[in-house]
């Protein structure tokens, strides 16, 4: 009996076959964003083992951070008849037609780690962590951190448009409101990737008479952060003492930049986002139960004291 509110409406008729005989999803289309990051790399490493480890066909897209290439591998998926797919969308807006293709053709869409600006009715379940807490946590940081000193902070945001780079930021100005001794003086994207943290924190160093002016660095993730400490340490400053470092991932480098005394603080976002999309998608393609609409993973905040070598040695071989 189904008896929950079903995402396709009443049953969706492409699942019955596999439904009425208890079988589990066995291929699966995943659009992957590309490979910008550390983590994301672990996230691609770890749902291929997932799928191998479940017998599921994963058919997997890299896109290389474009949209219009995610919109055409699920178009693909689609023609080919998948079971269900996983998409990790480079960004929020512009995918309510392609959803729409899946749910006519009766394809169940989880969503990994970042979020679209599209009716949840278009997408089974999304699988990811509080991005707007994140930020917070991080800000929260650099508040306590700080305490009454004046500090301005430069901030590397990750990829215009996507949802992560709006909820991170909308976070961490939150936790830094009210608090008028910290001030956000350059903010601009890095695009999620160490280059590009780099190229943007030097011209931050310049602009900002060498970096003197510079009291924090908030980067949007892990590897934009490595990026700026290389410019940092160009420049002749010690990162994590002259300019404070808070990011987010907790990649195995933070934590020897950490171990290093040149990186301060990072809040981890798992990169197993398939396990609970499989298990999702398992209940709903077996018995119809639908899963709630967002599946939140845990963010932990990690700091110098928190012996940064041992998680290091913890995580280095996890396919980061
Ligand atoms: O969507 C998650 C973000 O995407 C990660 O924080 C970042 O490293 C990645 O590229």
């Amino acid at each position: 009996m189904l008896s929950t509110k079903l995402w396709l409406g009443a049953a969706a008729i492409a699942s019955m076959a596999l439904m009425a005989s208890g079988a589990a999803a066995q291929t699966i289309g995943f659009s992957q964003i590309g490979s910008e990051s550390g983590w994301r790399a672990a996230e691609t490493t770890l749902t291929r083992q997932e799928a191998e480890n479940r017998g599921i066909d994963l058919k997997f897209a890299d896109a290389q951070q474009k949209q219009e290439n995610q919109i055409k591998a699920l178009r693909s998926f689609i023609a080919q008849g998948v079971d269900a797919i996983l998409l990790a969308p480079v960004v929020a807006t512009g995918w309510d037609s392609v959803l729409e293709e899946a749910k006519e053709a009766e394809i169940p869409v989880v969503l990994l780690d970042r979020m679209v600006d599209a009716s949840d009715d278009l997408y089974l379940t999304a699988v990811g962590s509080d991005l707007v807490h994140e930020g917070r946590v991080a800000g929260e940081w650099l508040v306590e951190e700080v305490g009454d000193r004046d500090c301005n902070v430069v901030e590397l945001q990750g990829t215009t448009g996507s949802s992560p780079a709006i909820d991170r930021k909308k976070g961490f100005e939150e936790a830094i409101a009210g608090h008028d001794n910290l001030e956000i003086i350059r903010s601009q994207t890095g695009d999620f990737t160490r280059t590009k943290g780099k190229e943007v924190m030097e011209s931050f160093l310049k602009a900002e008479n060498g970096g003197a002016n510079i009291c924090a660095l908030y980067a949007h993730n892990d590897d934009m952060a490595v990026g700026a400490i290389q410019a940092i340490k160009e420049a002749g400053l010690k990162p994590g003492e002259d300019i404070l470092i808070v990011s987010i991932d907790a990649v195995p480098d933070i934590f020897q930049a950490m171990a290093a005394g040149e990186a301060n603080a990072t809040v981890e976002l798992t990169p197993n986002m398939a396990g609970p999309a499989f298990d999702a998608l398992d209940a709903y393609l077996n018995d119809g139960t639908v899963p709630p609409k967002f599946i939140q993973t845990e963010s932990k905040l990690y700091t110098q004291d928190d012996d940064p070598m041992a998680v290091y040695e913890a995580k280095k071989d996890l396919g980061y």
